[in-house]
Formats: C-alpha cells, structure tokens, sequence
C-alpha cells in the first residue's frame, strides 16, 4: 500500500497484520489499512492524515531496487508506443537490468502476450525477477527470462520470425542487430534506448548499413511538471534533464531492402572512408 502525507510525501509497504507503520509523522498500524477502500484517509498517532492507495507502477519503479539504471516511466510509455505494443503482442527485450521496463512490458502484453527478457549477469536477473515477483504477486506466465547474452541466443531460443518487437536497452545495441533481425516478423518493430549521441548515431549508422530496416526514427521525450498554486502557476523548478533517446524502426520483408533515401547526406555529415549507401553522393565539407 501506499500512504501519501498532506505534503505529497509517499511510504510504500506490504501490509503485515500486527506491524506498524513509523514515519516522521507518526504511526499507523497495518491492521488499520486492511480492508480499506482505495482512497481512504487514514490518520497517525500524531494526528497526521495519510491517503491510502496501491501504488501504481510509476512509483513503483522508481523506488524498487535497482541494479543497473532503469528505464524511467517517460521513456517506458513512449517504448509501448513506438513498438507498438499490446495485448497478445510477443516481444523480446535485452538487457533486463533492474526489469523496471520488462514490468511495463509484462503488463501492456497481458496475459495473453509473450515477452522474453534476456539478460547477461545473473545477479541482475535475479533483482530483476524479485522486482516482477513483488509487483505481479509471482511470476507471470507470460514471461520467459533467459540469463545469456543475447547475441548467443539461438533458433532453439527464440524461433526466426516470431516476435513482434525487439527492444534493446545496452551498452552496444549495435552488437544483437543481427539477432534483432532473425526474430522479428517482417513488419516487426524494433525499438532501442541509448544514453549518449554517439551510441545514437553509432546504432543509426549499423543499422542502415544492413539494410534490414526502414528508415531509422530518434526522439526524446522532455517532461516538465508544473507547480500549480491559486495564481502562481508555472513550471516546477526541478526536472529530470536527461535520461536517453530513443530509437525505432520496422522490419522489412526477407530479401527486401529498404528504397534508397531521396535526401541527399549533409555534406561532411559521413568521413571520407564512408562506403555505405549513398556513399556516391556524399560530398565533402562542413556537416550540416
Ligand atoms: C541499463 S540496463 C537495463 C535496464 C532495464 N531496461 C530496466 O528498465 O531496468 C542494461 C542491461 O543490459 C545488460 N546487457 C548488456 N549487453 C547485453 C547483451 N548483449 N545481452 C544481454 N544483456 C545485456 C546489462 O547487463 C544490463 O543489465
């Protein structure tokens, strides 16, 4: 349960009959939560109100154990979207990290979906299924995570063809391209988070060069919350300022390559050494 002070400030438990909650605002015992609806208030031994509600999965990722960084709420919403995930959708995700995405990715494939999470050090495997255990009260059985890395994983792994999205969140995602590539269904998404420019262009680049995927698309998502107070509303003053980019594009048929871009490169936009496509019409100068 969560209870949220008269200050916005939040407390998250288990509920165990007998325990009792201590914040700097008082106690509550757990027996006095059970039973309550959604949206109760609820008041500490001094006097303090707190609402009571289940946490919902944004406050839970952001305050769960964690080993590696995890994907933050903004960019998890975006990822459904560009991978156009859903229920019943198949997806594969790597790494897995703390699983803070693979919890959104379990719960918008649903039931009826398939998600397989891959990730190469077992002892992040291991924060991450405790993490999908404790929000899904177990493990799901849509979920399959496999402690490998996932430029080793096989036909007998994963069969050719039979995802619908491949997400990547590492270091080098340039490295599973080809895996990305076997899996995915033509017309398949795949969607990738990197943390710095040069990882963006890095994978952008590897990406065109195989000729296995449309038109590479990159964002970010800015997210600004406001402060709203009678007649002073305005922006907060805090943001988070970066977490990564996002890059995602589809899959094209077996055989088939993507139609060469009309748009001319930027000139200086490619080093000399540039033989990739369209490398004919690259001219030198100054990138624009
Ligand atoms: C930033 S973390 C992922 C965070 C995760 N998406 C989350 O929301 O909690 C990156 C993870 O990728 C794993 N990793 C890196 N390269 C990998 C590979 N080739 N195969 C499998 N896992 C890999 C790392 O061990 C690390 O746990």
């Amino acid at each position: 349960m969560q209870l949220t002070d008269t200050r916005g400030v939040k407390v998250t438990i288990t509920t165990v009959p007998g325990a009792i909650v201590h914040t700097h605002r008082g106690q509550i015992p757990h027996d006095s939560l059970m039973g309550l609806a959604e949206g109760s208030i609820t008041t500490s031994t001094r006097g303090i109100d707190y609402l009571v509600q289940r946490p919902q999965l944004d406050d839970y990722v952001l305050g769960m154990p964690r080993q590696a960084a995890v994907i933050y709420p903004k960019d998890a919403a975006r990822i459904v979207a560009l991978g156009d995930i859903g229920s019943g959708s198949r997806l594969l995700e790597a790494g897995v990290g703390s699983g803070a995405l693979t919890c959104y990715l379990l719960k918008a494939a649903g039931a009826t979906g398939a998600v397989t999470s891959v990730e190469r050090r077992s002892d992040f495997a291991e924060v991450a299924r405790e993490n999908v255990t404790r929000w899904f009260g177990g493990i799901p059985r849509s979920w399959t995570l496999m402690e490998r890395d996932l430029v080793e994983v096989t036909d007998g792994d994963i069969p050719t063809g039979s995802q619908d999205t491949v997400i990547l969140d590492m270091l080098a995602p340039w490295d599973c391209l080809d895996v990305a590539d076997r899996v995915l269904r033509p017309g398949g998404s795949l969607v990738s988070y990197v943390a710095t420019t040069t990882q963006l262009s890095r994978l952008v680049e590897t990406m065109r060069l195989s000729q296995r995927w449309t038109e590479p698309r990159a964002e970010e998502s800015i997210v600004r919350t406001w402060h709203l107070d009678g007649l002073a509303v305005r922006p907060d003053h805090r943001m988070s300022g970066h977490t990564g980019f996002l890059v995602a594009a589809r899959h094209m048929a077996p055989g088939e390559k993507p139609s060469p871009r009309r748009r001319r490169p930027a000139p200086g936009a490619y080093g000399e050494d540039y033989q990739g496509p369209g490398a004919d019409q690259v001219e030198e100068g100054e990138p624009g």
